[in-house]
């Protein structure tokens, strides 16, 4: 059908009309909030590089996790932040190590919300790097072994699914493997798959005191030039046990979001990362951009890429903001 018979502004002359004819519809249901968790009691600090995002001790943070609980926020990723690295990150699995720690007082006190843990060695370790490294170099199938270990302590300590952050070769395989055998069958795995070697993550760094020590992480994230080679790591990840599937970031990743759920059909999670959040905080607090229409525009376009979750700093704000149906 062609002009004048066609005319596509006829569904776009009033509100009503539309939304019914909107096509990608962003629901407090596929929210992820992320939260730093601390040793200490009554800390409640703001991250300089991430304004409006706190570092929580475990009691601060249950009253956070019954507020995003009350405003309809169905999970949380934490990062922990431990008292002290060392070569083996060896806090990382221990059972009184902040994360065991706060994933059973969540677990007690908002048993219903869903607790995901982040499985990664970076801010553990002396190095700043996500697996075991020795002779300057990152060991892949020893970080392995390691790995496997924490993802173990956490479905211990409580949580619902775990997820590996350190791109090793393998880990999937490993991590299932290793929860199977000790009768943690249904911990889920929310990999990060497609985990670029990005810019954006810097205000992280700096709010989990993660930064590598030496050289990059780009011999084991992916170049940001590729797309082949993330749907590779997608489709391995699969085959080795992965529930869900993340590419991060997300903003300047769309591409990789749509043909995640394209060529998979599995469940895709958006990682809206720090320097996404920042940069819009920025922005925002200059008065350059409306952060709330800016929030809800971005997130609505990751949605229409295809992904079925997004985790983002954002996540309580926008419950709170109700502007969507
Ligand atoms: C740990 C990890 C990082 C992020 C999530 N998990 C840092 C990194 O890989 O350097 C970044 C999250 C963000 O920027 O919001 N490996």
């Amino acid at each position: 059908m062609k002009f004048p018979k066609f005319r596509a502004r006829r569904l776009r002359t009033s509100e009503g009309l539309r939304r019914m004819v909107r096509e990608a519809r962003l629901s407090i249901d596929s929210l992820i909030m992320p939260y730093f968790v601390v040793h200490g009691r009554g800390v409640r600090r703001e991250a300089k590089s991430m304004p409006g995002i706190f570092h929580f001790s475990i009691d601060t943070l249950i009253e956070e996790v019954k507020e995003a609980k009350t405003l309809g926020i169905p999970a949380i990723l934490l990062f922990g932040i431990p008292k002290a690295k060392d070569d083996l990150g060896s806090e990382s699995y221990a059972k009184d190590g902040i994360i065991q720690m706060a994933v059973a007082e969540i677990k007690a006190h908002v048993p219903d919300m869903v607790v995901i843990t982040d499985t990664c060695l970076c801010e553990y370790t002396t190095s700043g790097h996500c697996g075991i490294v020795r002779n300057g170099k990152v060991i892949n199938d020893e970080s392995l072994e390691l790995l496997a270990k924490i993802a173990l302590s956490q479905a211990a300590s409580g949580a619902d699914m775990v997820a590996p952050s350190d791109m090793m070769d393998g880990r999937i395989g490993a991590i299932r493997k290793a929860l199977d055998e000790a009768n943690f069958s249904e911990t889920a795995i929310m990999s990060y798959s497609a985990k670029y070697a990005s810019s954006f993550y810097s205000p992280f760094r700096e709010a989990a005191d993660c930064a590598p020590r030496f050289s990059d992480r780009s011999s084991y994230q992916l170049d940001v030039a590729n797309s082949d080679e993330a749907l590779r790591e997608i489709r391995l990840d699969i085959e080795e046990g992965a529930d869900i599937v993340m590419v991060k970031p997300a903003l300047a990743y769309l591409d990789l979001i749509f043909r995640a759920k394209e060529e998979t059909g599995y469940p895709v999670a958006a990682y809206s990362v720090s320097g996404e959040y920042s940069m819009i905080k920025a922005a925002s607090s200059l008065r350059f951009l409306d952060e709330k229409r800016i929030v809800l525009e971005i997130l609505t376009c990751i949605k229409r890429a295809g992904a079925d979750i997004i985790i983002t700093y954002f996540a309580k704000d926008v419950a709170k903001w109700h502007a969507f149906n």
